[in-house]
């Protein structure tokens, strides 16, 4: 009789990223995202350095080898033109870097990525360092040209966050007359309910077209375009990352020049996403000085970025939304008539931000509040498996499956060490 071999969730991550290993880099899921993303990919790097430490680092390698001469790192990689994915490399006509890309980028989590996985080889870190050092200099250039101390994007797909409530109002000014007939393919994988909307994505169609036709020139494009919106999300990473940034120069005993002053400078800006009336974080329209009016996952990545002082606040809004869902994090406030708890960024949690919050709040000394993150992320995977988001009422997994980000954070958070199904059964 063939002995019975029972896959541990251990196995099953490993799996999915093997599975979407493309030689050398990890694309989120096939046939959704064919390509490698710039935020996935650093997600990603976490999950291999737990079986596979050259792999990780080469995953880092093979995302810094498409670094544009300015600094930018785009947020997608097209080492080819796959049709299941759209808008493609003929849409963007991105050709400004040395491998075919994007032409926006994506939330810095990289440093942060570099810093630990450098604890058990530090000199494997020194290659990215300078990389690393220009990337963090361009988003204080070209998405903070006033030195306010925040950091904008261009296009809600440069939040990672992509169809949030926050770009609602800010995403109005969109002129998207000329956008034209197109064919989606992401609703041809996933459920239309699950992605989001028409109008969401004629608006991220125009602004790939807006830059299109500026070549892609960040100086314009910060100047003239009718999307500038700082992201509190985008800002608290940055900030964390710079943190990490000076602390490898230090280890590597190779200083890096500003990056104190750069520091100092985000953590004062991050007072001007303060909204009295949200009691949170909030996105702010830089070209109409209006603060977005809910919360959502990313004020809590205050904590996260070191930014402290309003922690009280922030941990009674975590109990308020605690009240209403019975997963946290939700990315968007659940009392909100628009919260949406299978769509997209409108509701649903994702493990990666869980993984990022906790962190934060294990730094404040929030540890019950972390250990809750950690298992509601591990009950999800468990009884769901590893999909891209989860609705944080009933648990259903949502959006793409076998996902590559969800299974690294499996990993690299030893979600297989949380014993039982307790949340499940709240
Ligand atoms: C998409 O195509 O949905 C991606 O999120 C863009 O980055």
């Amino acid at each position: 009789m063939d002995d019975i071999v029972l896959q541990t969730h251990d196995d099953m991550a490993r799996e999915i990223l093997r599975d979407n290993d493309r030689g050398g880099h990890t694309i989120p899921t096939s046939g959704l995202y064919p390509y490698q993303w710039n935020w996935d990919s650093v997600f990603v790097s976490l999950g291999l350095a737990e079986f596979d430490m050259n792999r990780a680092w080469r995953e880092l390698a093979t995302l810094f080898e498409a670094q544009w001469p300015d600094g930018m790192l785009p947020h997608i990689v097209f080492r080819e033109d796959n049709p299941s994915y759209f808008p493609g490399p003929p849409v963007w006509q991105a050709d400004n870097g040395p491998l075919s890309s994007s032409g926006i980028t994506q939330p810095p989590v990289a440093a942060s990525a570099i810093v630990d996985l450098a604890r058990r080889d530090p000199e494997r870190a020194r290659p990215f360092l300078r990389k690393l050092d220009a990337w963090h200099r361009w988003f204080h250039e070209a998405r903070d040209p006033d030195g306010l101390g925040v950091i904008a994007i261009t296009h809600p797909w440069e939040s990672g966050r992509d169809n949030l409530p926050d770009w609602d109002a800010p995403g109005a000014a969109i002129n998207v007359a000329g956008v034209g007939d197109y064919n989606r393919r992401d609703t041809d994988m996933v459920v239309a309910d699950m992605r989001p909307g028409k109008e969401d994505y004629d608006r991220y169609l125009a602004l790939v077209r807006f830059g299109a036709k500026r070549k892609w020139n960040q100086k314009i494009i910060s100047a003239e375009s009718p999307f500038f919106v700082a992201d509190p999300g985008t800002t608290a990473i940055l900030l964390r990352s710079e943190r990490d940034l000076a602390s490898l120069g230090r280890l590597l005993d190779e200083p890096v020049c500003g990056v104190e002053d750069r520091i100092a400078r985000l953590e004062s800006g991050f007072d001007r996403f303060w909204n009295p009336e949200v009691e949170n974080y909030c996105a702010y329209d830089l070209r109409t000085g209006k603060h977005a009016a809910e919360a959502t996952s990313a004020g809590f990545l205050a904590l996260y970025a070191g930014v402290t002082k309003k922690t009280g606040e922030l941990v009674r809004q975590l109990e308020e939304f605690d009240r209403s869902v019975e997963f946290m994090v939700p990315s968007f406030d659940p009392h909100s008539p628009l919260f949406d708890h299978r769509r997209y960024w409108r509701g649903p949690v994702w493990a990666h931000v869980n993984f990022m919050i906790a962190r934060g709040l294990s730094d404040v000394g929030e540890v019950a509040w972390a250990n809750r993150l950690r298992s509601d992320t591990a009950a999800l995977i468990r009884n769901a498996g590893f999909t891209e988001y989860f609705s944080p009422l009933s648990g259903e997994g949502c959006g793409g499956g076998n996902f590559s980000w969800t299974a690294a954070v499996w990993l690299a958070w030893k979600l297989g060490e949380v014993e039982g199904f307790d949340r499940w059964a709240k």
